[in-house]
């Protein structure tokens, strides 16, 4: 396999190295202590771009391909990982199934504000008892009139409470299983739709978690998403795509960890000289280099795999598997390079660390995407 980068793919890879260089990395661990939201920050990532990445220029968008986005991702994840999430959410989870899936009245009314970042996408699925069992939605919506009446509760939503348009996932017709789900916009301040509290969390502190209440919120019935019945397949086929942006993002927290043991074990002296010209720290660097290009090429060829339009669900599990149990060891041996230091605020890789675990959890846990993988190898 060669992925072969154009021009056009280094000049995006660039650009979001610059940005995270120049504009995240100053204020990341003061965010990250007060889990305050990366908002000015954000406002300009929409506006250089990196939040409509794949979306259409006809709807506001970039028009960029998946390999595009997923080096976009990496360079900033290597320096702000709550960033990177909000980033992802807006253009896997939110942008792309409006995109594919939305009529449109709804890409005119909300595609080219969330394309261009003016406003900020959630993306509501997971619940108190429907996080990895996708199917067994409690959250009802159902039909009355003009309208769907909304009723439940959302868990752990990035982007909960800075969010404009939310797409809710919730079960219509209760005798039809999955098949009787479907996914709405939901508008922020609709009567009846309450943000709950801020979750306090072990990393990607600066990003905005909440859970979500629903109580006899009267959704148009212009804001159902597809056909009736449709929210499941929905759900499923965006959280495939999305699986790729978050192994993206595994990928960029290894990799920045990375970067940081290797030039640290380049100044730092032990027993006379400087830790990398020990085995012991050298052989750690080669196996983290390693992983991680293991790692990127799982994660070019799930990309590779969308923009060829080819089936990316075994391919983009695969490297959100494999991706994100590297950032966890990555970051876990940087930190152990760092040695007394690694446990320091200030030398950047015990934040990476928390933030590594998330991205074996959401979107799809470890153990979900090895039942992706199984059923794919086994029964294809
Ligand atoms: N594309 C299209 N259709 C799909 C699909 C896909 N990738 N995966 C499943 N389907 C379809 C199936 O074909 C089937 O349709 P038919 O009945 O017409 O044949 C239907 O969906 C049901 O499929 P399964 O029987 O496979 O469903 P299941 O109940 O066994 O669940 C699962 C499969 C993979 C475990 C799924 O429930 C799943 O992915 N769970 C994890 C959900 C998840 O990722 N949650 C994270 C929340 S979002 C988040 O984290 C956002 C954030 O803020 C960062």
């Amino acid at each position: 396999m060669d992925f072969k980068l154009t021009e056009e793919h280094i000049m995006i890879r660039d650009a979001a190295r610059d940005f995270a260089k120049n504009e995240l990395l100053a204020g990341v661990i003061e965010r990250d202590e007060k889990q305050e939201f990366p908002k000015e920050q954000i406002k300009k990532m929409g506006e250089l771009g990196f939040l409509g990445m794949m979306v259409s220029p006809e709807y506001g968008g970039g028009g960029m391909d998946t390999v595009a986005y997923v080096l976009a991702m990496e360079e900033i994840s290597k320096i702000d990982a709550s960033a990177s999430v909000v980033m992802s959410v807006n253009n896997s989870l939110v942008c792309w199934g409006l995109e594919k899936f939305g009529n449109e009245e709804q890409k005119q009314k909300y595609l080219t504000k969330l394309a261009t970042g003016e406003s900020i996408g959630a993306f509501c699925l997971s619940e108190p008892e429907a996080g990895s069992d996708a199917t067994s939605q409690r959250t009802t919506a159902i039909e009355k009139d003009d309208h769907y009446l909304l009723n439940g509760t959302k868990n752990w939503i990035t982007n909960g409470s800075t969010a404009d348009y939310y797409i809710v996932i919730a079960q219509t017709h209760k005798e039809k299983k999955h098949k009787g789900i479907n996914a709405f916009i939901v508008e922020k301040g609709m009567e009846g739709f309450e943000i709950g509290p801020k979750e306090q969390k072990l990393g990607i502190r600066g990003s905005d978690t909440h859970s979500l209440n629903f109580n006899d919120v009267k959704v148009p019935k212009e804001n159902r998403i597809g056909e009736d019945g449709f929210g499941f397949k929905f759900a499923m086929k965006t959280l495939s795509g999305g699986r790729i942006g978050i192994a993206a993002q595994a990928l960029g927290i290894a990799a920045g960890a990375y970067e940081l043991a290797r030039e640290y074990s380049k100044v730092r002296k032990a027993f006379g000289t400087e830790i990398m010209n020990h085995q012991a720290i050298a052989f750690k660097l080669a196996d983290m280099h390693t992983s991680i290009e293991a790692a990127r090429h799982l994660v070019m060829k799930a990309a590779c795999d969308k923009d060829n339009g080819e089936n990316y669900d075994l391919s983009g599990a695969m490297a959100k598997l494999f991706a994100s149990k590297t950032a966890m060891d990555v970051t876990i041996e940087a930190v152990q390079v760092h040695g007394g230091n690694g446990y320091v605020k200030e030398y950047h890789v015990e934040r990476l660390m928390r933030d590594a675990k998330i991205t074996q959890i959401y979107e799809g846990t470890s153990e979900i995407q090895k039942i992706v993988i199984s059923r794919s190898i086994l029964r294809d």
